[in-house]
């Protein structure tokens, strides 16, 4: 029995904000962000566009693409690092929002490799017959982590949602998944929650993203491209067997050296990044969805995925579509 993909959704906020007009916020230029990171623009989520409303959104739109309704889903999970409330999970409002039956349903906490995780698990519901067919969302709305004046990270972040559906196949779907967390590198990329020391002192958190870019980046570098090699190892393929690299998208040289890894041009990966920023958990299925939807990926094709994020956690996985 294989976990395969049989629907995507996306959602992204109605408010598009360019560079140009960051640079008049903080001291940056369009031309640093872009050649630097690779990105023009991101969607900014308004009041009304809540991390579990566009997670609505995106299910809404994967469920039709499966050609599924809200009564056949047995699973929802959610990857998100910004959830509207610590609890109730975000899983729980789509729950009941969809109105799908009382099936288990909850959040999953892998920063940027939220997706991934969620899959591999949702994987393992299908594939031990748990799940016929289970929602897997990531919904991120980063731009309320953000301070707005610290131009290394408020330049780099977009919000919104993506999502797919997963089912019971026969036929080969999720044919490797690979997943790795060093706790070591928590410190160079987190967002604060309740246990920072001035918690206890009654002063009130300051709970802004930070980043310090450039280990970050080395990191995800070295790991990525050895990730690649853990998952064509574990499906059994060639590099060249691979037709996408759908990749998180963070920084368009961290894309690049993960392309040349596969020896893959960059005119099979899978980008988006200059449009939407990075959206954290939910950069991939954004991506996939927004391939499928475009024609650029086709039934029958293999794709591979991989996410690297704060933990430091990082992993992937290649399916067949
Ligand atoms: O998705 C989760 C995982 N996150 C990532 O994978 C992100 C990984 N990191 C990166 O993508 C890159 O490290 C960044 C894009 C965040 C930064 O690029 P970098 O080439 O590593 O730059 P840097 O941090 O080494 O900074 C280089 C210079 C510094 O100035 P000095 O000290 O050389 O004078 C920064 O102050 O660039 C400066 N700088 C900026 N300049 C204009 C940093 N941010 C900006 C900015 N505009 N927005």
């Amino acid at each position: 029995m294989f976990a395969k993909i049989i629907g995507t959704g996306s959602y992204l906020p109605q408010m598009i904000l360019r560079n140009g007009e960051i640079a008049k916020m903080v001291d940056t230029s369009d031309e640093w962000i872009r050649q630097r990171v690779g990105i023009k623009e991101r969607h900014i989520a308004d009041e009304t566009e809540t991390t579990s409303f566009m997670a609505i959104e995106a299910a809404r739109h994967a469920l039709t693409s499966a050609h599924l309704t809200a009564n056949d889903i047995d699973l929802i999970i959610v990857a998100t690092g910004t959830a509207d409330y610590i609890m109730p999970s975000t899983a729980s409002i789509v729950q009941m929002k969809l109105h799908t039956p009382n099936c288990p349903a909850f959040d999953i906490s892998a920063a940027c490799s939220g997706f991934v995780y969620a899959v591999d698990i949702a994987k393992q519901y299908i594939e031990n017959g748990s799940s016929k067919n289970a929602l897997v969302i990531a919904s991120e709305r980063m731009s309320r982590t953000l301070n707005w004046q610290d131009r290394s990270t408020c330049v780099l972040f977009g919000d919104g949602a993506g999502a797919i559906v997963l089912t019971q196949s026969k036929t080969p779907g999720i044919i490797a998944s690979v997943l790795h967390t060093d706790g070591q590198g928590k410190d160079i990329l987190n967002i604060p929650g309740l246990l920072p020391k001035n918690a206890f002192d009654g002063v009130k958190l300051e709970q802004k993203l930070y980043m310090e870019g450039n280990k970050v980046f080395k990191k995800a570098v070295s790991a990525l491209s050895e990730l690649v090699n853990e998952l064509l190892h574990e499906a059994k393929l060639s590099s060249h067997e691979i037709d996408w690299l759908v990749p998180h998208q963070a920084n368009y040289r961290i894309l690049e050296a993960t392309a040349k890894k596969l020896n893959m041009p960059m005119s099979q990966v899978v980008l988006t990044l200059q449009n939407h920023g990075n959206t954290s958990a939910a950069s991939i299925p954004l991506a996939l969805d927004y391939a499928i939807r475009n024609n650029t990926i086709k039934p029958g094709q293999t794709i591979l995925t991989e996410a690297f994020g704060a933990g430091l956690v990082w992993g992937g996985f290649i399916a067949k579509l």
